[in-house]
């Protein structure tokens, strides 16, 4: 990786591309803002890209493509069958991951609907570090139940363990001890264990895992849509990672797993997804959903564009100074954040800066949806889009009690190559200005309910007038600013 060392002694994240295209920005006043998000209905997916100013909701989709990949997009090959695309992303994954096998499909939730058609069956469990939300409804909805048996260092908010996203292996014995092994339908890790706020996951604690599905044949399944910060933290974090390229890290990661499945867009910074699988019999059970849910399996639902953008992206994603932009980034920001006095999770992650809510409005309970109140709170002061990360984001259990999220998050992705440093300063400021404010801030109430992924399209109002005194106080602070 390119080392830069400022003589100021600063240590300052330094862009290693220059920007080529931009997209103008809009900011709306205030008032506007709170109309915004009252439309919105308090959900942060449903406001109007123009009325945003920064967006921050996610990276899915959203990172900033190369000049290679936008030029590779111009050479895909549109025919059904015998696609070339589809031979130059299937060889690179082989290349990449060294398994024979790949199924295409339009995204992530696609790959997960397959794996739990494949292998969930009413009463068998999914034991893994921690789920997201699209891969446990998918397990729920096929009558599997999703074991979370994270090692305890990953629910620890400030901490300065290296990989909070490592599973606890004891756990996973006893798991496999108490229901027996034919009970589990796979292991899954997740790597940059999104909901805990982009946390890696060890190569070590990959391998020991790999030691005990080997013991009871298990199948290891890898989620890796955020694969390229974890290879990222590996090699700065992990001893045995240090010594070795990029490519040699994932190589390694890949040795211990039967599948591989990810959203490209996240790994690859396309939009798509896939299946990596080792075994052919493995292979032949998954693949007729292909054609059944997806499109035929040369592009599975996927673009051919994309197809060859992501196959330039998988290649990308092997150079470090391609992967430690977004890293770098979110961790000037955790610092700036910290260095004020606001409660961040730490250590940095990647994906995104995960503020800890439930510190951050603690006169706020859980049942008042504190992570979705933080969100629009922050639009409204700032125009910048965030993610609400607990409470909200889960489902009620089938009796229609509601199990309160181990954490409250308000997640503020950062797209790779997105954003400048000064924009990153902007939302810092407005976060900082929003916390020594934060008594101004109440809860919300749902108004509209949806059964299934409710955070997504639900709404809501707040409790109390406490928006209207945050636009008050803006005022009074900011004078006619933006
Ligand atoms: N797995 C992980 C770890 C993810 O982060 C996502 C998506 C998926 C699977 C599903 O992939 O969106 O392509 O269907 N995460 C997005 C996010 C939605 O905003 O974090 P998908």
């Amino acid at each position: 990786m390119a080392k830069v060392s400022f003589f100021s002694g600063k240590q300052i994240p330094l862009e290693m591309h220059k920007v080529r295209i931009v997209q103008k920005l809009n900011l709306p006043p205030v008032e506007q803002r709170l109309q915004a998000m009252t439309e919105a209905g308090n959900n942060t997916f449903l406001l109007q890209n123009e009325d945003v100013f920064m967006d921050m909701l996610t990276d899915s989709g959203v990172n900033a493509m190369s000049d290679r990949q936008q030029s590779a997009m111009m050479v895909a090959d549109d025919s059904y069958a015998g696609s070339a695309t589809y031979t130059r992303l299937a060889d690179k994954l082989q290349d990449i991951f060294g398994m024979d096998y790949f199924l295409p499909a339009h995204q992530g939730r696609a790959c997960e609907n397959i794996l739990a058609q494949t292998f969930v069956k009413p009463g068998t469990i999914v034991p893994m570090n921690y789920h997201f939300t699209t891969t446990k409804a998918h397990i729920v909805l096929n009558g599997g139940t999703v074991e979370e048996i994270i090692a305890d260092k990953g629910l620890q908010v400030t901490s300065s363990e290296p990989f909070k996203g490592d599973m606890d292996i004891a756990k996973l014995q006893g798991l496999v001890q108490q229901h027996g092994a034919d009970k589990i339908a796979f292991v899954r890790m997740e790597a940059g264990t999104n909901l805990i706020g982009g946390q890696p996951i060890s190569l070590q604690n990959l391998r020991e895992i790999r030691q005990v599905c080997q013991q009871h044949g298990l199948l290891l399944v890898l989620d890796a849509s955020l694969l390229a910060d974890n290879l990222y933290f590996l090699k700065q974090r992990e001893a045995s990672c240090q010594p070795l390229s990029i490519r040699e890290i994932t190589r390694q990661l890949a040795d211990q797993c039967d599948i591989i499945y990810f959203s490209a867009r996240k790994l690859g910074c396309a939009r798509g997804g896939g299946i990596c699988i080792r075994d052919k019999a493995l292979f032949e059970k998954m693949r007729g959903l292909v054609p059944l849910y997806e499109g035929f399996l040369t592009y599975g639902g996927m673009s051919v564009r994309e197809m060859e953008a992501l196959t330039v992206g998988l290649d990308e994603t092997m150079d470090e100074d391609v992967i430690s932009q977004g890293p770098q980034f979110i961790a000037y920001m955790v610092d700036e954040l910290q260095k004020a006095g606001v409660p961040v999770i730490t250590p940095a992650g990647g994906l995104g800066c995960h503020i800890n809510v439930m510190e951050f409005l603690d006169h706020i309970p859980q049942q008042e949806y504190p992570a979705g109140a933080m969100a629009a709170a922050l639009y409204i002061a700032s125009g910048v889009r965030g993610m609400e990360r607990g409470t909200m984001s889960e489902q009620r259990d089938p009796d229609g009690s509601e199990p309160m999220a181990n954490m409250e998050l308000l997640r503020l992705a950062m797209p790779r190559r997105v954003f400048t440093l000064s924009q990153v300063q902007y939302a810092i400021d407005r976060i900082v200005w929003l916390y020594q404010n934060r008594q101004l801030i109440g809860g919300l109430r749902f108004v509209e309910e949806p059964e299934i992924l409710r955070f997504f399209y639900g709404r809501l109002a707040p409790i109390g007038d406490w928006q209207d005194k945050l636009v008050a106080k803006f005022r009074e602070d900011f004078g006619d600013s933006l």
